[in-house]
């Protein structure tokens, strides 16, 4: 069984292995579904190669969100100028989820609309910027573009981290919104109008959720609904919605806790996907909010559980296939698309960000022309 620092070295090693030339990682190389770049996925890969030091693993996947919103200005320029007249816009008029790594929409059906992606990109773009120093004036226009379109359609109703829901809103994806718009708000070389509609849209978003998405002290899994989803701990780590000490942040992780993390983490009590097993990304999440929150025993126990997950060549799966909540739903999926994921890059970003959160030094980027290490299929 690989320990921990075997399962880190392969994690940076697995991510590089998946990023195109054009600077898009691959949710998953080997699960057909996922051989496409999410912006949620690759956002928290990007910050997890940025701990790690490789600084230009993550600028190329902010240059290729930039490059996917600014091929798309005229869209975005139509969708924002429709809402402002209060014309229709259909959920499948907006922006995607997820795209080929050559940055073309996928024909497949799928849940396209989310803005959550959009919002962590920025969030992460600060983030990286804040530690590594770097240039955010080649970002502007993509930057602004994106800020005004967030800032027009934030509060429609759109599918949720797990690609469902789309008849709902949900704080986890409102708040990584409004990190991003935060971060946004601050950025130097921005119109003065783009901070004011930033920071004002932040604002807006967090009263919505503080009226609408909390009862009984706890965030919800939707406006309106009295269900957690472990996508809500992003709300407070990293996006900073409350700090981690705040009753509601404190609340909400008793709930998760409780409900949905008797050893690794389950996004939610009815998921069928599957069969519903526990996630290693969000085991990292959890334990992520631990390392910031100071309770470090129960990060390492986290930490301890993702690595115990990975198999002997040190990858890691989105999912682990037993102790489902539906078990009678696992054979639909593994007929329809095959075994679940794995590797997962995005469980392997978040052991790398876990770790790091918890002080364990990340494997330092390889010398040499790293480039040549990542995946060919762009073109
Ligand atoms: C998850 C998404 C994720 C995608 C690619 C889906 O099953 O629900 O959160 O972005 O897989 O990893």
């Amino acid at each position: 069984v690989p320990d921990l620092t075997t399962v880190l070295a392969r994690s940076t090693e697995l991510i590089r292995a998946n990023q195109a030339p054009s600077g898009a990682y691959l949710a998953s190389p080997s699960f057909p579904t996922y051989r496409y770049s999410w912006f949620r996925d690759g956002a928290f890969i990007a910050d997890a190669m940025s701990r790690a030091g490789d600084a230009g693993s993550a600028e190329a996947f902010f240059g290729w969100c930039a490059s996917i919103v600014l091929d798309r200005a005229e869209q975005v320029e139509g969708l924002i100028d429709r809402q402002a007249r209060g014309a229709l816009v259909r959920p499948e008029d907006h922006l995607h989820t997820r795209y080929t790594v050559d940055g073309r929409e996928s024909d497949e059906a799928w849940e396209t609309f989310q803005l959550d992606g959009y919002g962590t990109w920025l969030w992460a773009l600060d983030t990286h910027v804040a530690r590594h120093g770097g240039d955010l004036a080649r970002h502007v226009a993509a930057v602004e573009l994106v800020t005004r379109y967030l800032a027009a359609f934030w509060a429609a109703p759109s599918y949720d981290w797990w690609e469902e829901h789309l008849e709902h809103r949900h704080p986890s994806t409102l708040a990584a919104i409004a990190a991003g718009l935060r971060a946004v708000a601050s950025w130097p070389g921005l119109r003065a109008e783009v901070h004011e509609l930033a920071d004002g849209t932040a604002d807006e978003i967090a009263a919505l959720i503080a009226t609408r998405g909390v009862v009984r002290g706890s965030l919800t899994k939707w406006l309106g609904s009295e269900a957690v989803d472990a996508s809500l701990i992003a709300c407070v780590v990293p996006f900073g919605l409350y700090p981690v000490h705040h009753p509601i942040a404190r609340t909400t992780i008793a709930r998760i806790e409780h409900e949905l993390a008797p050893a690794g983490v389950y996004r939610y009590l009815d998921d069928v996907y599957y069969g519903g097993g526990q996630w290693v990304l969000l085991a990292g999440f959890l334990g992520w909010y631990h390392a910031e929150a100071g309770d470090l025993v129960r990060a390492r126990q986290l930490l301890d559980w993702m690595v115990r997950q990975a198999d002997d060549r040190g990858e890691l799966p989105e999912q682990v296939p037993h102790d489902l909540l539906h078990p009678d739903h696992q054979t639909h999926w593994i007929r329809r698309w095959g075994p679940s994921a794995r590797p997962l890059l995005w469980s392997h970003a978040m052991l790398l960000t876990l770790a790091d959160a918890l002080g364990h030094p990340l494997c330092a980027p390889e010398d040499g022309n790293r480039a040549d290490a990542r995946l060919e299929t762009a073109g």
